[in-house]
């Protein structure tokens, strides 16, 4: 499979570039700077850039991992973060109808409020809550009008990044191998997938022609709280820094969701299994490091 990755130096993005390849895919990338590490990797100026390069085709698959993700720099900055999130999905979508690529579009769980008693299927009505999640909904929506084939995955994700400090899981290793208080939050749930699972789930749905919009997170839900007490007995760190708190309390993070837990049982129906947990990806997390740490160039302790 021939892909091109847009965003190869975001933090999903960029661990594209490790894990596709082992999978026999031939990958490049577009990043605006960084991302030495990603296979062919070409530096972008502008959004008008990427469009050209998209017209000129040649790629079976093109993987959209641009994004304004932080909710912080979405109330920031909300005219940026409908043109990055909303606007320009729709018209990198529209290009690859044209040329025939299959297009998959990254959006979030925070298309929806959190309120719901039950995990949310495809079926149920997106209310986003955050300023992050309303620019996402009209990205998904922008997408599919321009592209009917496109392939929408909601997902939340945890992995390792290149700079080691992005992320749940940096935060915790960091906080727990260091000593650093923190506060796990035993009120916010997601159904966070480990990065590798979540690709593996995009490779088959695309490989069984999916498209539309689907949720690739993990089966199961889980709070903060829980997740960084699986997160120290996984590394074997002491997780005696970590108390337990509420989000409501977190005055510096903006307005979120609180139980943002997904049906995958749709994704699940067309890859013929069952998406693995959000702890069942730490082992395969523990087990990666190293490699993808050499092929971030960094050394691992
Ligand atoms: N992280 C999560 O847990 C999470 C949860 C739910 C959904 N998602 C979704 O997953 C996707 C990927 O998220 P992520 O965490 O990997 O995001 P990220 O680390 O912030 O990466 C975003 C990428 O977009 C690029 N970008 C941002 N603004 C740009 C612009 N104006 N022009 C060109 N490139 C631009 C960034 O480039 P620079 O490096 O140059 O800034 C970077 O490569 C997003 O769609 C996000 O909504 C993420």
């Amino acid at each position: 499979m021939k892909a091109l990755v847009l965003g190869s130096s975001g933090f999903l993005g960029s661990y594209l570039g490790f894990v596709l390849p082992a999978l026999r895919w031939q990958i490049a990338g577009l990043s605006r700077d960084g991302a030495e590490y990603f296979p062919r990797n070409r530096h972008v100026g502008s959004a008008q850039e990427i469009e050209r390069l998209l017209e000129a085709g040649g790629y079976d698959v093109v993987i959209n991992a641009i994004a304004m993700a932080s909710h912080e720099r979405c109330e920031k900055e909300p005219a940026e973060a409908v043109l990055i999130n909303a606007t320009l999905p729709g018209r990198w979508a529209a290009v690859c109808a044209r040329t025939g690529a299959k297009f998959v579009h990254i959006s979030t769980d925070a298309v929806f409020d959190g309120e719901s008693e039950r995990a949310y299927t495809e079926a149920d009505s997106p209310n986003p809550k955050g300023v992050e999640g309303s620019p996402k909904l009209e990205g998904e929506e922008a997408v599919s009008q321009a592209n009917a084939n496109a392939l929408i995955l909601r997902t939340n994700f945890y992995g390792w990044s290149a700079t080691g400090g992005i992320g749940i899981l940096d935060f915790f290793v960091n906080s727990f191998s260091q000593g650093v208080a923190i506060t796990g939050f035993t009120d916010y749930r997601v159904s966070s997938l480990y990065m590798g699972d979540l690709v593996d789930a995009m490779v088959s749905a695309i490989d069984r022609g999916a498209s539309g919009v689907l949720h690739a997170v993990a089966s199961d839900s889980a709070s903060k709280y829980d997740f960084g007490l699986a997160v120290a007995t996984e590394f074997g760190l002491d997780s005696s820094v970590m108390r337990p708190g509420a989000l409501s309390d977190a005055a510096t993070l903006s307005v979120r969701g609180r139980d943002l837990a997904l049906s995958t049982a749709k994704i699940e129906g067309i890859l013929g299994r069952p998406m693995p947990s959000t702890f069942s990806g730490l082992a395969r997390a523990r087990a990666e490091r190293s490699a993808l740490m050499d092929y971030f160039g960094q050394s691992t302790v």
